[in-house]
């Protein structure tokens, strides 16, 4: 088993909290270097309190809804990494809620702009590197969404099951270049994201929570294994898939 990620140089966007920030955990933890890019005050913090023990965990911070400003954190990533990427996991996403009829349009263009188009910019930057070196591992984070429709959240759907549909379109194009293009697929998990469900929506809480055969909500510890595992040499023929950890909730 190839698991080991000694000497890779990983980029973990939302990687300064919630799910994301597991992920950069497990892959600091196999031995990769990480850089963990957030628009927040804590994105530093976070790199600080993970880069205790070797490899270092680096921190760029910068706004990834904003279009010019990427090219800006891509290159600034590269530099801390010293000019080469083998894993980008790109988890940085936002949800806004609205029935449909009064859904915002800038909260539209926001949802799509960092869930959807950031993904592809970014993993056009990064891909571009890994087919230099013909190695590359890409993790984009979808959703339960990427499959169903839900409610209320019109335009995260719409960008999840892009990031779904991209996911295959760049494994295509790269898999052919030594590149993995793969997408995890969270199920209900405990975060900030979805903390106002159980705080102002209790009864859909607990209607939700009783549908997941596991009996609860996932937390960012349960995605770390499949990170890992598909950031490794071990998932060398895993390619284009949109794989769930959700408790079981889509197959119930
Ligand atoms: N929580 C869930 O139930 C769930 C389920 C499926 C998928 N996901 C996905 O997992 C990913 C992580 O979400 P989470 O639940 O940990 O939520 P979270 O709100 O705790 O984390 C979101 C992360 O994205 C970063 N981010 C947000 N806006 C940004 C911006 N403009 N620029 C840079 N960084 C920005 C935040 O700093 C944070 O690190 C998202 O893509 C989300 O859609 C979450």
């Amino acid at each position: 088993m190839q698991l080991d990620l000694n000497g890779k140089k990983a980029i973990v966007t939302g990687g300064s909290r919630g799910l994301c920030r597991s992920i950069a955990e497990a892959l600091h933890d196999s031995g990769a270097e990480v850089v963990i890019v957030g628009h927040s005050e804590f994105t530093e913090k976070a790199a600080r309190e993970m880069g205790i023990s070797k490899p270092a965990v680096y921190a760029v911070t910068g706004n990834l809804e904003n279009r010019e400003a990427l090219g800006e954190i891509f290159t600034e990533c590269m530099k801390v990494l010293g000019g080469r990427v083998d894993i980008l996991v790109n988890g940085a996403g936002t949800q806004f809620r609205s029935d449909a009829v009064d859904f915002p349009a800038e909260e539209w263009e926001k949802v799509l702009s960092l869930n959807l188009s950031t993904v592809f910019y970014l993993s056009q930057m990064a891909g571009k590197e890994m087919i230099k070196h013909k190695y590359g591992k890409i993790i984009n984070i979808a959703s339960m969404t990427s499959f169903f429709g839900s409610c209320r959240i019109p335009a995260y759907v719409a960008s999840k099951g892009g990031v779904a549909q991209l996911t295959k379109a760049l494994s295509n194009e790269w898999a052919p270049k030594g590149i993995n293009v793969n997408a995890i697929a969270p199920g209900y998990m405990q975060t900030n994201m979805t903390k106002d469900i159980k705080e102002k929506f209790y009864a859909q809480y607990q209607e939700i929570t009783s549908r997941i055969p596991a009996g609860r909500w996932g937390t960012g510890d349960d995605l770390k294994g499949l990170a890992v595992f598909l950031a490794s040499d071990a998932a060398s023929y895993i390619s284009g898939a949109v794989i769930p950890i959700d408790g079981g909730y889509l197959g119930k």
